[in-house]
């Protein structure tokens, strides 16, 4: 593995107790995201298989789950598995690498993955897309989210804990061009403001897309 992939994973790693402690809860204060999520949940019923990709401690997995989704979780970091697996034991989540999947072609139903792209370099994320173009049978549903901007925020410390981490900001723009290089088709794009005191201060996008058929 990569220097930049074990420093990532070492970093959740160091981090997933607070995660839990501070995003574990969050969907309770966003009701956009629940609607979305709410829609998402209706439209892949429940029979797809749905995968929650860099599902950290498992929250959305968990929100989908708790709405009749056959949903299961991957995540790069170990701690964070563990935790997803603590706190909700009925979801399966798997240590994976949502850029090379261990899932087989049209496996799956429906992809939600909310922050999981952000420390993806944009020149990466059409290969990215492709792959999850792979794992999604036609028709498959996709809800993104991200922050809006142009900015790269590195940090220094994270909770309390020393860390050296880079959260990738992207235009909405770039993301819809490399969604369709990965061979998904764009279907809704939503942008919305920051809740105050609930979550960082960033403009965040939301696409769902759908694989269509090779
Ligand atoms: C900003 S967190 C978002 C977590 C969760 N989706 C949420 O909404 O709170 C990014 C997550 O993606 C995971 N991650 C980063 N790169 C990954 C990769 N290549 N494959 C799988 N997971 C990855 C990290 O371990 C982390 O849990």
């Amino acid at each position: 593995m990569a220097d930049h992939d074990e420093s990532l994973k070492q970093t959740y790693d160091v981090v997933a107790g607070d995660y839990v402690a501070h995003i574990f809860d969050e969907l309770r204060h966003k009701p956009f995201d629940r609607q979305l999520l709410d829609e998402f949940a209706a439209r892949v019923g429940r029979d797809a298989v749905v995968c929650d990709l860099g599902c950290g401690p498992g929250h959305v997995a968990r929100y989908l789950r708790e709405r009749g989704v056959n949903v299961l979780g991957i995540d790069l970091s170990p701690s964070m598995i563990e935790q997803a697996r603590r706190l909700t034991p009925a979801i399966p989540f798997r240590e994976g690498d949502m850029r090379a999947l261990d899932a087989a072609d049209s496996a799956w139903g429906g992809i939600v993955a909310f922050y999981s792209i952000v420390h993806i370099p944009k020149p990466a994320l059409p290969d990215l897309f492709r792959e999850w173009r792979r794992v999604l049978a036609p028709g498959g549903l996709l809800l993104l989210s991200f922050h809006i901007g142009t900015d790269t925020v590195h940090r220094d410390e994270w909770w309390g804990h020393d860390v050296s981490i880079d959260f990738l900001f992207f235009q909405t723009a770039e993301v819809i061009e490399a969604l369709q290089s990965g061979g998904l088709a764009i279907e809704r794009v939503v942008e919305r403001d920051p809740y105050p005191d609930v979550e960082y201060q960033s403009r965040r996008a939301y696409i769902i897309a759908t694989a269509a058929a090779p």
